[in-house]
């Protein structure tokens, strides 16, 4: 469990602005077009109102000095009494559409994110480890909406107050806003110089984070490992120098930021000050009003405000790009597994992928199949299957038993060779239409929190209580539910581990009887349960595989001995088919596997 492996690869690739990205967050942003016009709007309502109390305040001046006596004071109070309304109501609602912007645009992400999620294919999961993927979902996503919201959002505002400032001033006297743009070079220069090193460190800070985090991690899994080795010590001594190292570049990390935003407010200072000496000169010259002079040292002050909130985003934009391009990597990435072009059209204009959605005969025809990162697993492997069949994989770990029912599935495409259902390419198919004829039961079945009979429910969700009942009984699963104190409705706890293992299994039996899948798979969905709840099951089991045409997996023989045809796989091949009758009297394969087993049952 690398927790950096994953984090900080990406983090530390120097971004370029990358337009197409924002362009995408831009759109996010513009599906709620009312909100981002209002504060578009606002920004320019709350420039206008930072911009009239320098204009406001130099005229005033201008005024008491050209004739004190005669000065409009009930106008300069009804002027600032206005532009302090102004600027708190813009700054008012600029803080609410920020807010807004960004909790709306944050969960339309996550939700796209997450339907993602549901519909990208197994593949994509293989190479992805599900803490890269939480990452996205959590951190990256709330990185991006607080970037969204605030950092956009004051570069708005920073860029319209700045470029009114410059337009005002350069109308109004350019000499002495020549002067103050004179800073705006150094300015860039000392922001560049310091953000490359803050950015640095807080990368830095980042990457020992996430180590920390996997270590963290490794520490919850192992603890037993590790208590069992008397590793406590030296895992504590790693971890001590890890989170040495976090509190040096944090500490240095901080010193920069330290540093850096005094010097932005000296050359904030000195800005004025050069305004300060031109305007002072033309002042003694008698060229300009000493009312103007003010207004230009306010002018300077108040061009320098946003320029320090947006040289501080300045960090935060390059990460937030990072987690712009992972998430949104993830959100357009393009499911390996989907209909055809052909599927597709036919199912829009038709209405259906033009096949009966029943699942007859199936056929492997010379299927090969590799994993992406991996060998060829299945070679040139053929097997017709009649309806109703029921046929029973066995044989040893990584054999290919399991690779053979997800490429049945389609949650893997044979890389060569067919997959046919009543002598149509499954591909021919419309991939969701064959799924939701499957029922699956896995080895680690799957719970979601909430009451057993939701749960039960999930396989068809217009199922009446009665229907969830009668199902129950089918799987066998009854009898421990109606124990339960509250019965059907008993919560299961989050993933279902308010019952044991042998219970979810038998939940989920149920949730695919209500299902009434034309195909079962059924990949080890019996290891995990007792002697005691197999004899339970054992009868049920048989009724649900009767019916229809079922793929098992199974460790325990005894499960499949009623199969019609025991498959025995080796090496992603078929060694050995037949009967379990047939395949003891053979004495081949099967027959030392179920030897074996039976000795170990008997000690
Ligand atoms: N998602 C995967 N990515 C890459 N290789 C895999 C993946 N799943 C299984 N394999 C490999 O495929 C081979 C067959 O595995 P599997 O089908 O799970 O066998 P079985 O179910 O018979 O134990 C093994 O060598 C295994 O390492
Ligand atoms: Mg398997």
């Amino acid at each position: 469990m690398s927790g950096d492996g994953w984090i900080d690869e990406d983090d530390l690739k120097e971004t370029k602005l990358d337009l197409r990205l924002w362009k995408t967050l831009i759109r996010y942003t513009l599906h709620y077009r009312r909100t981002s016009i209002v504060f578009v709007f606002v920004a320019f309502t709350l420039a206008a109102s930072d911009l009239g109390f320098p204009l406001l305040t130099g005229l005033l001046i201008q005024d008491i000095e050209a004739d004190p006596k005669n000065l409009n004071f009930p106008f300069y109070i009804g002027m600032f009494a206005f532009l302090s309304v102004s600027l708190s109501a813009s700054i008012c609602a600029f803080v609410v559409c920020a807010g807004k912007i960004r909790t709306s645009v944050s969960h339309d992400i996550r939700r796209d994110a997450f339907q993602q999620l549901q519909r990208l294919s197994f593949s994509y999961f293989d190479t992805r480890p599900t803490g890269w993927l939480m990452a996205r979902l959590t951190s990256d996503c709330q990185r991006l909406s607080v970037i969204l919201a605030w950092g956009v959002m004051d570069f708005i505002w920073g860029t319209t107050l700045m470029t009114s400032i410059s337009v005002v001033m350069v109308i109004i006297n350019w000499k002495i806003a020549l002067a103050i743009f004179s800073v705006i070079p150094i300015l860039f220069l000392v922001s560049l110089h310091f953000k490359k090193k803050i950015l640095r460190t807080s990368r830095l800070v980042r990457k020992t984070n996430s180590r920390i985090t996997g270590v963290y991690n490794e520490g919850i899994m192992g603890v037993q490992t590790s208590k069992i080795f008397v590793r406590e010590e030296e895992n504590l001594r790693d971890f001590d120098l890890l989170t040495e190292e976090m509190f040096q570049y944090s500490v240095r990390n901080a010193m920069l930021s330290a540093v850096y935003l005094p010097l932005v407010l000296t050359l904030g200072s000195v800005a004025i000050a050069a305004a300060l000496v031109v305007g002072g000169h033309q002042a003694i010259l008698g060229n300009i009003a000493i009312g103007e002079m003010i207004m230009f040292m306010y002018f300077a002050q108040l061009f320098f405000t946003p320029a320090q909130e947006i040289s501080a985003w300045f960090a935060e934009l390059q990460m937030a790009q990072a987690s712009a391009e992972r998430v949104l990597s993830l959100i357009e990435s393009v499911p390996d597994v989907k209909n055809t072009e052909a599927v597709a059209r036919r199912i829009e204009q038709l209405g259906s992928d033009g096949h009966p959605t029943s699942i007859g005969k199936i056929e492997f025809r010379d299927v090969s199949f590799a994993y992406q990162t991996g060998p060829q697993i299945i070679r040139n492997f053929s097997l017709t299957v009649e309806p109703g069949e029921t046929i029973a994989l066995v044989g040893a770990t990584g054999g290919g038993k399991s690779t053979m029912v997800n490429l049945l599935c389609r949650f893997y495409e044979p890389t060569g060779g067919q997959i046919l259902i009543d002598d149509v390419d499954y591909t021919d198919r419309s991939l969701e239409g064959f799924q939701s004829q499957l029922g699956i039961v896995l080895q680690q079945p799957h719970l979601f929190s909430g009451t057993i009979a939701e749960n039960i429910r999930y396989g068809k969700l217009s199922a009446s209580d009665a229907e969830v009942e009668e199902a129950a009984r089918f799987a066998g699963a009854h009898e421990f539910i109606s124990v339960l104190e509250d019965g059907y409705q008993t919560p299961v706890g989050e993933g279902g581990n308010q019952l044991s293992l042998g219970q979810k299994q038998l939940v989920s039996f149920a949730r695919t009887v209500l299902k009434r899948p034309q195909l079962l798979v059924m990949d080890e969905a019996t290891s995990s349960i007792d002697t005691e709840t197999e004899q339970l099951i054992q009868n049920s089991l048989k009724r649900i595989l009767k019916e229809r045409t079922s793929f098992v997996i199974a460790h325990r023989l005894s499960t499949i001995q009623a199969a019609d045809r025991i498959l025995v796989i080796n090496n992603g091949e078929i060694v050995e088919q037949g009967s379990h009758q047939e395949l003891l009297k053979t004495r081949g394969h099967y027959f030392e596997l179920y030897k074996a087993q039976a000795i170990r049952d008997l000690n």
